[in-house]
């Protein structure tokens, strides 16, 4: 049994932020299932938010007000407004760390415009920012020497949560396939999103959920599920992200017929509407006949009239996604593009402090935080804005950092039964591994994706949710029978396939379930039959708990409202 005062599982900015913040007052391993500069943080592209006012008048009210307004008013104020009235010391941080921002001629930070942003806001680095960002943080993590132990491409198997305790995890080194208990006094999850669920999706092969799936199968609740974002440049068929900087750097959308579509959707944002409202707006164009190539199932990104000089300084990496992909060179034709599921809002209930929470009155998990994109705290409500993810990963991976300190200090461990956690562990793992099974693994899971996208995407409706629903129920079944054929211990990336397997199904469960039962439309959450927003029945947060049966119950409590009362969302 190895033993540390924090185990931090991942390696993306929350993670290693709040190590950072940890370093030299306590011992702290990191464990996480990729090398920490391949964290999904990385592949974050056009910036992040704070109101620096470099190159207008910005203030963080402003960023608070865009904020609110763009989660369509789902988000707890009072965490969004910690998170804005952060940003700026975070950037300055940041850049102190050695980032490197993109800067104006006068040599400051250099900002872009972004969707829902009402300034230039986004401070980047070309579009390749949260590598930048990455980068720097992993080479500041390493500066602080010994008291940070990384444990790379070791995979959380379970999290130990007994008697309203977190007591540390189970997880299985992926080189061996030797299993351990991590004993802690205090565990951080920074285990990112759950876009894998979803066969169009911008996320990568790592975020499958893991962390949040674990959470719920210890008993912690997850919030506010149904609400998953789609961004409008994914890029045809790939799903891979084309940064929404191409559209603040003045890139247009174009409809089959060449139309610049967002005049009728967003006449004062044109491009750059939020993200919920450009993805429908893509979508309704697709679904309406006015899609482009031969089955009308894509529209354009159009960066032509910027000039291959000014695509090669802002947006080298958008520019060859689509050149390596696809082979369409940006400077000289439009880019077919569709949305692309990209983030999640819900994921594991956190306090303004990341520390996890038990219930919808509020209980906490003693030793238990979380933060990032697994967490829900929620600052992003019902839609996030662009710019607004590696900030929140910045501002909460410091803030859980200091909150862990100051509770883990002078803490002891409480005890684990290491015999019993491994037994369940290697319970599972058999189970997956037994003779005879004969369910096709990637069978089950493009079944999975596919019914994601096409019946919980976009759009949505309750008869067709009801189908997915039904689906997922039938996939679970399969899923208990489902065959891996690797049997070795070394690298068996097939059994890793088949543990994040049965994490998707589990929590797409809720997505559907959450989404079924809000008959309403808010952010990313558009149905069909019931478009508008009810702020009487639904200004409010989900809840889903797991019974003992496996099955699971919802509950729901207030959205936090401290300065802006719920107006109409018109851009
Ligand atoms: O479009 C982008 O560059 C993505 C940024 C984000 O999700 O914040």
């Amino acid at each position: 049994m190895y033993s540390h005062d924090v185990v931090i599982v991942g390696s993306g900015l929350a993670g290693l932020r709040a190590a950072m913040e940890l370093a030299g007052h306590l011992d702290v391993a990191v464990v996480t299932k990729v090398y920490p500069s391949r964290s999904h943080s990385g592949a974050a592209q056009g910036g992040v938010a704070a109101a620096l006012g470099n190159m207008d008048g910005d203030t963080p009210e402003a960023h608070l007000y865009d904020t609110v307004k763009g989660s369509d008013f789902l988000a707890d104020q009072d965490a969004a407004e910690i998170l804005t009235s952060d940003a700026i010391r975070t950037i300055y941080e940041m850049e102190h760390f050695g980032c490197p921002f993109s800067r104006t001629p006068e040599n400051k930070i250099a900002q872009r415009a972004f969707g829902g942003h009402s300034y230039q806001r986004a401070c980047y680095s070309a579009d390749r920012t949260g590598h930048a960002l990455l980068h720097t943080l992993f080479e500041q993590t390493y500066r602080q020497g010994g008291n940070i132990q990384i444990y790379s491409e070791w995979y959380m198997l379970r999290l130990i949560v007994e008697e309203g305790i977190a007591r540390g995890i189970v997880a299985m080194d992926i080189q061996t396939g030797r299993i351990e208990v991590f004993r802690a006094k205090t565990v951080l999850f920074a285990t990112g999103g759950y876009g894998r669920a979803y066969k169009i999706t911008s996320n990568a092969f790592a975020n499958t959920g893991d962390g949040i799936s674990a959470a719920y199968r210890a008993g912690i609740p997850l919030m506010d599920m149904e609400f998953v974002q789609f961004h409008p440049t994914g890029l045809y068929q790939h799903g891979i992200l084309l940064s929404e900087a191409a559209r603040g750097e003045g890139g247009y959308l174009l409809n089959g017929n060449g139309e610049r579509f967002m005049q009728k959707y967003a006449p004062s944002k044109m491009e750059l509407g939020p993200r919920d409202i450009v993805s429908r707006s893509e979508q309704t164009e697709i679904n309406e006949g006015r899609g482009a190539g031969p089955n009308k199932d894509y529209v354009y990104l159009d960066l032509r009239h910027l000039g291959r000089e000014k695509i090669m300084e802002r947006l080298p990496q958008v520019y060859h996604l689509a050149k390596d992909f696809i082979g369409v060179d940006a400077a000289e034709a439009p880019v077919p593009i569709q949305p692309t599921a990209h983030y999640s809002m819900g994921g594991i209930p956190a306090d303004k402090d990341c520390q996890v929470l038990l219930d919808e009155k509020g209980n906490k998990v003693t030793g238990f935080y979380a933060a990032g994109e697994c967490s829900c705290i929620s600052v992003h409500g019902a839609n996030r804005l662009g710019t607004n993810s590696l900030l929140d990963a910045l501002v909460f991976g410091r803030r859980a950092g200091k909150s862990i300190l100051a509770a883990t200090e002078g803490a002891s461990f409480a005890p684990v039964d290491e015999k019993k956690e491994l037994a369940a562990a290697r319970r599972e793992i058999d189970s997956l591994l037994h003779n005879g099974a004969t369910e096709d693994l990637h069978a089950i899971r493009e079944e999975l994706k596919e019914t994601m996208t096409l019946k919980v995407g976009v759009y949505r409706n309750g008869e067709q949710m009801k189908e997915a629903h039904g689906t997922i129920k039938e996939l679970q079944a399969r899923f208990v029978n489902v065959r891996v054929d690797d049997r070795r211990k070394n690298f068996n990336t097939n059994l890793l396939e088949a543990l994040e397997l049965g994490h998707m199904l589990e929590y797409s469960e809720l997505i559907v379930a959450g989404a079924e039962v809000r008959t309403e439309s808010r952010g990313a959450h558009a149905r069909d039959d019931y478009p508008t927003r009810d702020d009487e029945n639904w200004l409010a947060h989900t809840l889903a708990f797991r019974k003992d049966d496996g099955g699971y119950e919802l509950k729901y409590k207030p959205v936090t409202i401290t300065r802006f009362k719920p107006v109409e969302r018109t851009y």
